[in-house]
């Protein structure tokens, strides 16, 4: 997730107007900044790693000339955060300057055609190839906007897109597919941001961009088209009511909610990793004798589900972790055929860097997968994968956790090709339902979205929760049972719902609500078991299950029906969606802030 910011003024200078946008769209990201502004003709740009307003003042951003530009701020997805991967990019003759949020999925394809054309490429993103790209086109001599649409057509993924070149010196040039980007207009000029907070101090008046659109904007306005087909869009402004907090949650009352509904996006973002650092990962993997997955927190939960994906699809025995046991539980026992897959958000959780260090020092092999392409984590693991969530204000972990099982997932998929102990045609299948999951999810928040609260006011008043999956549902159940725990400070209790007669079922009285996963699969027909053991005892039965599974539903007081054909292993991903639901409404009815949950930091950096 990138941050994007431009403006075309009638008087004045564009940079530190530039500078105030990106200001409000640093949450985005933090990485590098970069403006590109025109005056008389001739393109300026500036640029570096850094935190926006340390690396402004270094380079005396704001006395950039010029009434139109526009602006970056980087959260690195493809290549390091270096001055060379910070935004603009050029083409080769320095005419045209791009900016991106998003991630271009053919790059390498692009690139290597480009290569061969003679294009000289100076950074390691895929958002440079479109500035080449324009180039390519505007050797046909064709107008500035067509080359760009043109350009635009041989793109596959998701960008956000900010164009100025000193050929066309009047405007600024945006496009969309999937990444976010707003246009507003005002008495001033003409302005567009990822983000409705950073046009707010210039205008109300807006509108969003939708996937497929392209526009061109001028001192008075824009206009918009279709980018297939070139085609003109007529849409009208709409006034924004917002104060700026709301606009900075995009309507949404707490950060939690907002990053509960971009799942379907980030998991998208997920699944457009990089095929080579999937396999340089499994690759990885494969060498090791053993193989820990080492995290804390919900990115424990993580873990542990995919300790169950490696096994079934790769007949690779894994052992979960908790980053605070790592040394005393395997310390001793670490040595150059171990490797480490230590999962952090953040990157910076002390207990797992301390255990990456210590596994370090016994030459074990550490790998990352962190959201924090700048963390410790990806400094000091011999290979990482950034999983491209963006940034999560949020303490409590929820798109976060979703995609790290996407990432995981695929990483399972990987090594289960590699090495063929279960049928092409099951990988296959399993990979194209993958694929499937992020619709899937946004199909769970229309159901239930606004249903869960029902169940909220159902419950509110209870003292104790019990969580059950069995198989990899009792890692949702935990994550399920954490989101609670920690939003709404109710004692709960989670578990393989097979443990829980061996002491947990002691808790068990009237009226105590149980929550029990329970997708299709495997694990289903042990779970009806565990059921009826809770009913026998006087449990209210609260039920994940799927849509038209008769006899979970008979069983259960409430249902929370999922949608159809969903495969246990992918199960995790959708089935946490109904748990973050109804932990986040719980935690606002009983008047607490999901945000900042008491005691809890969204980074833990201390012992
Ligand atoms: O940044 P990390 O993934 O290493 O963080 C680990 C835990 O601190 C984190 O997942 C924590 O449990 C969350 N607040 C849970 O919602």
């Amino acid at each position: 997730m990138c941050g994007i910011f431009g403006c075309i003024l009638k008087t004045g200078k564009a940079a530190p107007i530039i500078h105030e946008g990106l200001k409000k769209l640093e949450y985005r990201g933090y990485d590098s900044v970069g403006f590109a502004t025109i005056d008389s003709g001739a393109l300026h740009v500036r640029k570096d790693a850094g935190r926006i307003d340390e690396v402004v003042e270094r380079l005396e951003m704001e006395k950039m000339p010029g009434s139109l530009g526009i602006g970056h701020t980087r959260w690195a997805t493809h290549g390091a955060p270096e001055m060379v991967n910070a935004h603009p990019h050029m083409d080769c003759e320095g005419r045209v300057a791009v900016i991106h949020n998003g991630v271009i999925e053919n790059f390498m394809e692009l690139k290597e055609e480009l290569l061969q054309k003679g294009h000289n490429f100076t950074s390691r993103t895929d958002t440079e190839i479109i500035a080449h790209l324009i180039e390519e086109e505007m050797k046909e001599d064709v107008e500035m906007g067509e080359a760009i649409l043109r350009a635009l057509r041989n793109l596959e993924g998701s960008y956000a897109l900010g164009i100025v070149s000193s050929t066309d010196p009047e405007r600024i040039y945006v496009a969309r597919n999937e990444s976010p980007i707003v246009l507003g207009v005002s008495e001033h000029g003409t302005f567009c941001a990822s983000d409705v907070p950073a046009l707010l101090p210039y205008t109300n008046q807006v509108v969003y961009l939708r996937s497929g659109e392209f526009a061109v904007m001028d001192e008075d306005g824009f206009q918009i088209k279709n980018i297939q087909d070139g085609t003109s869009v007529v849409r009208e402004l709409q006034e924004i009511t917002w104060t700026l907090e709301m606009a900075e949650k995009q309507g949404y009352p707490h950060f939690m909610l907002k990053e509960i509904y971009e799942q379907p996006v980030s998991l998208r973002n997920a699944l457009r990793l990089q095929q080579r650092y999937i396999d340089l990962l499994s690759a990885f993997m494969d060498r090791g004798r053993e193989l820990f997955l080492m995290a804390a927190g919900t990115s424990y939960y993580a873990c542990i589900a995919a300790s169950y994906m490696f096994s079934r699809l790769s007949r690779l025995s894994t052992y979960p972790v908790i980053a605070s046991e790592f040394i005393d539980q395997y310390g001793s026992s670490l040595g150059i055929d171990s490797v480490v897959v230590a999962v952090s958000q953040s990157g910076e959780t002390y207990d797992t860097l301390q255990a990456i260090e210590h596994a370090r020092m016994r030459a074990a092999t550490v790998l990352g997968v962190t959201n924090t392409v700048f963390s410790t984590l990806s400094r000091r693991a011999r290979a990482y994968i950034s999983q491209q969530s963006g940034p999560e204000i949020g303490v409590a972990a929820t798109k976060t956790f979703t995609s790290q099982l996407m990432v995981l997932a695929q990483l399972a998929l990987r090594l289960a090709r590699t090495k063929g102990k279960i049928s092409q045609d099951e990988v296959d299948e399993l990979d194209a339902k993958m694929q499937e999951i992020p619709d899937v999810v946004e199909e769970v928040l229309k159901r239930h979205g606004e249903s869960i609260k029902d169940l909220v006011d159902k419950y509110a008043g209870e003292k104790l929760f019990v969580f059950l999956g069995r198989g990899i549902s009792s890692a949702t159940a935990l994550e399920g049972r954490l989101k609670l725990l920690e939003l709404t400070y109710i004692p709960s209790l989670a578990y393989p719902a097979g443990e829980s007669k061996h002491g947990p079922i002691s808790v068990i009285e009237d009226g105590v609500p149980v929550v029990f996963v329970c997708p299709r699969g495997n694990s289903r027909q042990n779970i009806v078991g565990s059921i009826m053991e809770m009913k026998a005892r006087g449990a209210r039965i609260i039920s994940i299950c799927e849509e038209g599974d008769k006899n979970i539903i008979e069983l259960s007081d409430d249902v929370v029906e999922m949608p159809v054909g969903i495969p246990e292993l992918l199960s995790p991903i959708p089935y946490i969606v109904p748990l973050q639901l109804f932990a986040y409404h719980l935690a606002v009815k009983k008047g607490l802030d999901p945000d900042m949950p008491r005691n809890l930091a969204k980074s833990v950096t201390v012992p």
